[in-house]
């Protein structure tokens, strides 16, 4: 079995005196043994910041989103080229978050994906359904749809890829899918990375949305559930750090 992973997403939280105590108590409390992958999405503007407090610690850098672009007249935006340079280890794309409020379409998400690639950051590619999409009927086919770009995208690198599964309805709204319903989407998403790579194995697929230090454990012990992608409870270190332990 893989090696699980557990990813914080700070979203758009801290500040340096703030992150400073957070990181310092992870690194602190980070379970001897080093059972789980982790790593903490920091706003931009901390990366470095994290990057320093987190030299030397297993715990990885990891960025909120990238631009598609290598460089150039893009104001505002950030180059996985850039990432790189400040130790980044990954970079979550696709966020229902920059899909919802930043227009991102499939297509944006697949070029992003890319983009990370080709300089050696890992994309955490989020994908996830609407209430209004699983009341449809419709989650199946959306996230399918919502993968299938960036794997015709990146082609023989799919390998290479997280995939995060996280329901739009269980994020920040204490709405957790249960254990079965997380499950049952990661079986359709392995089966689709399957069919694209005899490594599918391998994919770390992560569940996200409303994960906290009680209901990790169960969520964890699913087949097909490799890991988290943690909003809210990463802020709190005792907690977070209880969601590490969970992942065995
Ligand atoms: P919450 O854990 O706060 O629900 O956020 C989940 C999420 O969006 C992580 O990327």
């Amino acid at each position: 079995m893989n090696k699980k992973l557990i990813v914080g997403n700070w979203k758009m939280n801290g500040g340096l005196a703030a992150n400073a105590a957070l990181l310092q108590a992870l690194k602190a409390g980070l379970p001897q043994g080093g059972t789980a992958g982790v790593a903490v999405a920091v706003p931009s503007a901390y990366l470095a910041q994290a990057q320093a407090e987190l030299a030397g610690s297993p715990i990885g850098v990891a960025a909120q989103d990238v631009s598609q672009h290598e460089a150039g007249a893009y104001t505002g935006e950030l180059s996985a080229g850039m990432l790189k340079e400040f130790g980044t280890r990954y970079v979550l794309v696709g966020h229902s978050e920059r899909r919802q409020y930043h227009g991102e379409t499939d297509a944006v998400v697949a070029l992003k994906a890319q983009a990370a690639l080709s300089k050696g950051v890992t994309p955490i590619v989020c994908v996830g359904e609407t209430l209004a999409e699983r009341e449809a009927g419709q989650t199946e086919q959306v996230v399918k749809r919502q993968l299938a770009a960036v794997i015709h995208q990146v082609g023989h690198c799919v390998s290479e890829l997280v995939v995060a599964y996280e329901p739009v309805w269980a994020i920040g709204t204490g709405k957790t899918a249960t254990p079965e319903q997380a499950q049952a989407v990661h079986a359709v998403l392995r089966a689709q990375l399957l069919a694209a790579t005899p490594k599918a194995a391998d994919i770390a697929l992560l569940y996200g949305g409303s994960m906290n230090a009680a209901n990790a454990e169960q969520l964890l012990a699913q087949a097909d559930i490799d890991g988290g992608l943690v909003g809210g409870a990463s802020l709190k270190a005792a907690d977070f750090l209880t969601i590490i332990a969970a992942a065995r």
